[in-house]
């Protein structure tokens, strides 16, 4: 019979309730759900039901539930900004920790979280999630075997895509720099992640240019209100609230649960349930009458210490998401295509190979089954004490982090070369 490890998670929102808790829930013979902390008080007594966990081991108040360990890993999936408090708290109970990315939107507190992990020799998993799935799993290997030669430079294209750019980065919770990360820390601390391990060397020094072009008062048309539930043009704007959570979610199948509609209500959704959360505040805002002032597009220019270099474009402005990455080595090229689900190896003195990323994986569910493959290694780590360079180290997060930091003050600073 499988050990068991028993887990508590702090803030079952989407990421604790919907992707961890649930996965949880399915692998029962691998994990048990103990204890829950979250500050919305409905949201609690849903996950409390539908998780099974004893009344007396949920809480709306951190301080009660830090009052004592209450499993053996902590799942940390709370915002950005109170990430490391609760860390650092939970170091000393001597709890393991599953860590949302980013690890924090204070370069500062980087530092201090390792030093604390070390201290106490606790681990800690930052949720890299792209790491584990088998597209990336395939590059690198086709990089590590020199299947293009010399690796030499990498160009990178994160589509975030108009719609999620509206929902997360000017409606939603990583709008604002008061209050979050840096977008090409909160979209793209991933990218910054892949691009250190497929470049296997550390960063020398950075670039960035880039600016929010597009969603502010200048771009907003005279007529528009400030709900699109009221605005004469809430049926021809492309991102007006009923076209993105109305008849996007028509078209994506009306789905009772899923992301990015669930982030509007803890209900099974339906037209009205939706209906009812556009007629409000954030997400029924217009998109040119909000309070974000992140980036909707940053460009970020690296040189590696190996030589490597590598171009990071971020865009909201694009109709599909996914991620295109070229890499171009001595003997050959690969091309990552996540919008048609293919990765290209092109060996200049052999026929092309097309892998079809479909036909790699099982279970593609939740960042083409990088959330899946991360809790199976999160068990590993912490019941077989198992370790390999699949999963990044907080060392390793922490330095992505950092070139996260660095782009950010270069593009504050008109491009200024960042050097480490
Ligand atoms: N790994 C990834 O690919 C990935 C993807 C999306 C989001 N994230 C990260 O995951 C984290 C959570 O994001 P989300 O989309 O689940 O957000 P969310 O808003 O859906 O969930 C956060 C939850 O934390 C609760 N909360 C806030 N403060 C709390 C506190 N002090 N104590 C207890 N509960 C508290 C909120 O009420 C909410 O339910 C963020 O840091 C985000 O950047 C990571």
């Amino acid at each position: 019979m499988n050990k068991i490890l028993n887990v508590a998670i702090i803030g079952v929102g989407s990421r604790g309730g919907e992707t961890y808790g649930r996965y949880f829930q399915e692998r029962s013979d691998l994990f048990k759900i103990n204890s829950l902390c979250e500050i919305k008080p409905n949201r609690l007594e849903k996950y409390q039901k539908e998780f099974n966990v004893e009344k007396s081991q949920c809480f709306t108040d951190e301080n009660e539930f830090f009052k004592e360990k209450r499993a053996d890993v902590l799942i940390i999936s709370t915002l950005d900004a109170d990430h490391v408090r609760e860390a650092l708290v939970a170091i000393n109970l001597g709890y393991h920790i599953l860590l949302e990315k980013p690890i924090s939107p204070k370069e500062e507190e980087l530092d201090m979280l390792l030093k604390a992990a070390n201290d106490k020799k606790v681990k800690i998993l930052v949720c890299h999630v792209l790491r584990y799935t088998v597209a990336m799993q395939k590059i690198k290997y086709l990089l590590t075997s020199k299947a293009i030669g010399k690796l030499i430079s990498i160009d990178h294209l994160e589509n975030v895509a108009y719609w999620h750019q509206a929902h997360s980065f000017v409606r939603g919770n990583w709008r604002n720099s008061e209050e979050t990360a840096p977008m090409i820390l909160a979209k793209c601390c991933h990218d910054l992640d892949l691009l250190q391990w497929f470049a296997n060397s550390k960063c020398e020094s950075i670039s960035s240019y880039g600016a929010l072009n597009y969603f502010n008062k200048e771009n907003c048309s005279k007529n528009a209100t400030s709900l699109c539930i009221d605005c004469p043009l809430m049926h021809s704007c492309a991102y007006s609230a009923y076209n993105i959570y109305i008849e996007k979610w028509k078209k994506d199948g009306s789905p009772s649960n899923s992301w990015p509609y669930n982030v509007l209500s803890d209900e099974t959704l339906t037209e009205n349930v939706l209906l009812d959360a556009i007629k409000k505040e954030p997400y029924g805002r217009c998109v040119f009458k909000c309070d974000n002032d992140v980036v909707d597009s940053q460009s970020v220019n690296i040189l590696f210490k190996n030589g490597v270099t590598a171009n990071l474009k971020m865009t909201g402005f694009n109709k599909y998401p996914g991620r295109f990455i070229h890499f171009f080595g001595t003997l050959g090229e690969i091309i990552l295509d996540e919008q048609r689900g293919t990765i290209t190896l092109r060996p200049f003195n052999k026929d092309d190979v097309v892998y079809n990323i479909k036909e790699l994986t099982q279970d593609a569910r939740g960042h083409g089954g990088g959330d899946i493959e991360m809790m199976k290694y999160l068990y590993k780590m912490i019941i077989e004490d198992f370790k390999d360079t699949t999963a990044t180290s907080l060392e390793d997060s922490i330095e992505s982090h950092k070139m996260a930091f660095a782009a950010e003050k270069s593009r504050l600073n008109s491009g200024k070369l960042i050097k480490f």
